[in-house]
């Protein structure tokens, strides 16, 4: 890469300990990281002393090796940890987003090279409208998750690699600034070899495929007729999938690539043939991990890696009863269905199933995005639909590409 890139990681968890390490140990990159969560910062900063973070990484062909990586810094504050930076990676969870552009817009100058890892949907409004000067001299990427499975094993000090994805699709919008390397180039040489970075077709794409709509139709499908009385043990969630559930997620997607299809015909130039059901996405993605592919239902239930995954509860004195405040619903509605149901108003497509869904998860969750049919609640600004950062037309929407 010849002279030094300077990244910030931003966050403190799994991913942003994994990508602090790993980065820090590439020749030529010095790591800058920002944590703006309590006194995390304060406290990876003490456990860590002038130890260098360590990564036990596990390769898909189950061999494993110990990376070690420094981080030059890790602060709470944003002036600092900007300095000579021009490569962000958000790793942090959606909903914390905005604290991290909150602090940062004064200090993204033109020709940043901003990457949500992942950026889930919504993350190129927010992060383009937060940008504001700078914005058009900025790239935005949106990689669809994270590039491993991990987990701390010991805060600020080691954490672990369990796998590897092969691909990593992401969206560009490369903006008009002039980038040392290709954005996407940038990422994959700070990744390494794997994953491989696979450009998306188009941003609006991205969005309508994020997984955040698998959760939502299953929560609901379990949960809307629950008596109150509390459980003993938690439900299967993904191997629990009953016929009725299945039902809600497909149409869920059929209501997602329905609006693709209206995007394509209302402007042939926009390819959004990666838009495709999500028992397709099944029958692709998890060939290797599931067992019996003849419905969507049995691509769950049948799906090695769902192994024993529950629905998310809550501990009371009586027992067992659902957390609606998971991130399945807490994140996967306003930043996931909500934004696909702003896109599909954008181009006047109707979402049935995915509307029933919000309705009933807003309340459950004291906000209210859905209005009848209409995205005019008064928590949308709230969410990351376009309406919320005043997109409303497929036009508009086209505007960013
Ligand atoms: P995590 O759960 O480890 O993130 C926790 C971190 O988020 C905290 O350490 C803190 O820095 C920040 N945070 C938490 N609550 C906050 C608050 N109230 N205000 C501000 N910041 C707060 O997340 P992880 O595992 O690093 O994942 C990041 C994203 O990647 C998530 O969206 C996750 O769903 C996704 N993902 C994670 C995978 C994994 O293997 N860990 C795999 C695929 C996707």
């Amino acid at each position: 890469m010849g002279e030094t890139t300077k990244i910030l990681v931003c966050g403190g968890g799994n991913g942003a300990h994994c990508l602090a390490a790993t980065a820090s140990a590439l020749p030529g990159v010095e790591v800058n990281v920002l944590t703006l969560f309590k006194d995390e910062a304060q406290r990876w900063s003490n456990v860590l002393g002038n130890d260098s973070i360590i990564v036990d990484a596990t390769y898909n062909d189950g061999h494993t090796s110990e990376i070690r990586g420094k981080p030059k810094l890790i602060t709470k504050d944003a002036m600092k940890a900007m300095e000579g930076v021009n490569v962000i990676f958000f790793v942090v969870p959606a909903f914390a987003h905005q604290q991290y552009f909150d602090e940062l817009g004064p200090y993204i100058k033109p020709n940043t090279v901003l990457i949500g890892m992942p950026g889930q949907a919504g993350f190129e409004f927010q992060a383009l409208k937060n940008l504001k000067q700078a914005a058009p001299t900025c790239a935005v990427i949106s990689l669809e998750s994270l590039p491993w499975a991990c987990r701390i094993l010991e805060f600020g000090k080691k954490v672990q690699i369990l796998g590897f994805k092969d691909v990593l699709g992401a969206s560009v919008i490369p903006g008009k600034g002039s980038y040392r390397q290709q954005p996407l180039q940038i990422v994959q040489s700070i990744l390494g070899e794997k994953p491989l970075v696979k450009p998306t077709q188009n941003y609006i794409a991205v969005n309508l495929m994020a997984k955040s709509i698998i959760h939502p139709p299953l929560m609901y499908g379990q949960w809307r007729n629950w008596d109150g009385v509390a459980l003993k043990e938690s439900p299967l969630f993904y191997q629990g999938v009953d016929d009725e559930q299945a039902d809600l997620l497909s149409k869920v997607s059929g209501e997602v690539v329905a609006t693709a299809s209206a995007i394509h015909k209302q402007r042939n130039d926009l390819d959004m043939s990666e838009v495709i059901h999500i028992y397709d996405w099944y029958s692709i993605y998890y060939r290797d991990q599931v067992s019996d592919n003849t419905s969507l239902k049995t691509c769950m239930v049948t799906n090695k890696a769902y192994n024993g995954l529950l629905h998310p509860m809550k501990k009371t004195d009586k027992g067992l009863v659902p957390d609606f405040t998971y991130r399945y619903t807490a994140e996967d509605i306003p930043y996931g269905l909500v934004v696909m149901k702003g896109i599909a108003e954008c181009v006047g497509v109707k979402t049935p199933t995915i509307d029933t869904i919000v309705t009933w998860a807003q309340e459950k969750l004291g906000k209210e995005y859905l209005v009848g049919d209409a995205l005019k609640g008064k928590d949308v600004n709230l969410s990351r639909a376009p309406q919320a950062f005043g997109f409303k037309t497929l036009e508009d929407l086209c505007s960013m590409l």
